[in-house]
């Protein structure tokens, strides 16, 4: 089977044939993977993002199994479904007043797409068709297909690959204040200037509240978020807020954008919605948005053939209810109180840059690039699966993690940072 992988199987953002061997997983439970030769290794990675309660979870299953045996889908023009309607009232419910439409999507790219859709039509529906931009930050992720894309940073982002077909957009400076660091309004200087100088031709600002993500893990201050949501009313221009990876939890507030007192337009999420279970994503937005959008008779264009898929909407229902029931502002403080005092010492090592927590997300930011045909070896040799990028070491463990688990995480990174270290200065007093 891992022959015909190499030979056949593309992975992301690797090539066709691969530099190192994957790890095969055969099963998952609780914040443990299961490899090949029985070794379990703790993920630290939380499937990028989206496994919060942990791996086989007894509630989603059952979710999972109910709905199979009524229906795994149904296609939703023309027609409608329970879950679904349940899951539209309660991401209604907890999420910003302001919201009262959603489009279900299936995945966080694609609620990105509808999101930047949704912001042209609402202004070109009026007559306006030269608000054709989006304003978007320096180290900002937001998904890989091409509108996506056209906001992600055009350094680190995949500009240089697709330029000639990407969507020419306008970049501010990313977010310098630090989470806890007293609010300067030279921060907001350059975002305010690009403002004042396009306004006429942007349609919406699209940002991660608080965390831009793979991007580079930069956490950033409340104050920001606010200043960016005051300006945007001030230009008449519409506020995105990314919440794919900050959602559900995550940052201590079920939603990032929490932790500032915004107002946003529209709101995408995804990744946790349904546990890491299924695909599923959704772009929420304002009677506003969708009124502006249908004047003359228009109508939001799109319709995804899996949208609002009844097994997915039935275990993102699941997984809500398990999340809201559960004490899960305990256990993420729990995490980040911990986060801070174990990784602390990772600051002793001369090629670790800065330690950044929050919430249930630690960063080890470093002075060198990483190297994954060290680090994933190292990694599952320690028991555990962490994968970096660019210069960051980073988890963000499934919110179930134990006390002792999440030790033997935060243990493991200091080690593989410290052998990282040795293995470079090696090197270089080689060069
Ligand atoms: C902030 C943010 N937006 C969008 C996306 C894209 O989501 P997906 O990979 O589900 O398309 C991601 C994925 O990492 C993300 O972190």
């Amino acid at each position: 089977m891992k022959a015909f992988d190499k030979q056949h199987i593309l992975h992301p953002y690797a090539p066709s044939v691969p530099l190192a061997d994957m790890e095969f997983v055969t099963s998952a439970s609780g914040v443990y993977l299961e490899l090949e030769n029985g070794k379990k290794i703790i993920d630290g990675m939380s499937s990028w993002w989206s496994v919060i309660h942990g791996y086989n979870v007894p509630e989603l299953n059952g979710a999972a199994n109910k709905q199979l045996a009524k229906m795994s889908h149904v296609m939703f023009g023309g027609i409608t479904h329970e879950p679904a309607i349940n899951l539209a009232k309660t991401l209604l419910d907890i999420s910003h007043q302001n919201l009262e439409h959603i489009f279900f999507s299936d995945s966080g790219s694609v609620s990105v797409e509808v999101a930047l859709k949704m912001a042209y039509q609402y202004h070109s529906s009026q007559g306006d068709k030269q608000k054709s931009k989006i304003l978007a930050f320096y180290k900002g992720y937001h998904g890989d297909t091409f509108g996506a894309m056209s906001v992600c940073d055009p350094v680190t982002g995949m500009h240089s690959a697709f330029e000639a077909v990407l969507h020419k957009n306008i970049f501010a400076q990313h977010p310098e204040c630090r989470f806890d660091a007293v609010w300067d309004e030279k921060y907001i200087e350059d975002f305010q200037e690009k403002l004042d100088a396009h306004h006429h031709e942007i349609a919406a600002v699209i940002i991660e509240p608080i965390v831009q993500g793979a991007g580079g893990m930069r956490i950033y201050s409340p104050a920001f978020l606010k200043r960016v949501e005051e300006l945007c009313k001030e230009y008449d221009v519409l506020l995105i807020l990314d919440e794919i990876a900050t959602g559900f939890g995550r940052t201590g507030k079920l939603f990032a954008y929490e932790h500032a007192d915004v107002t946003p337009d529209i709101v995408c999420v995804g990744k946790a919605l349904t546990g890491g279970y299924l695909s599923l994503a959704a772009t929420l937005t304002s009677k506003k948005i969708i009124q502006g959008i249908e004047a003359n008779g228009n109508v939001l264009m799109h319709g995804p053939t899996f949208m609002a898929n009844p097994l997915a909407c039935a275990i993102a229902n699941a997984s809500l209810e398990l999340l809201l029931q559960s004490p899960w502002q305990t256990r993420v403080k729990n995490i980040e109180t911990q986060l801070k005092t174990q990784l602390k010492q990772c600051e002793s090592l001369a090629i670790v840059k800065e330690v950044r927590v929050l919430g249930a997300i630690g960063v080890v930011e470093l002075h060198e690039a990483t190297d994954l045909a060290f680090f994933t070896p190292a990694f599952v040799q320690q028991g555990v699966w962490v994968r970096p990028f660019l210069n960051l070491v980073y988890i963000m463990p499934p919110f179930i993690i134990s006390e002792s688990e999440l030790k033997h995480l935060t243990s493991a990174l200091y080690h593989v940072i410290q052998e990282f270290q040795i293995y470079k200065n090696f090197k270089d007093s080689s060069c």
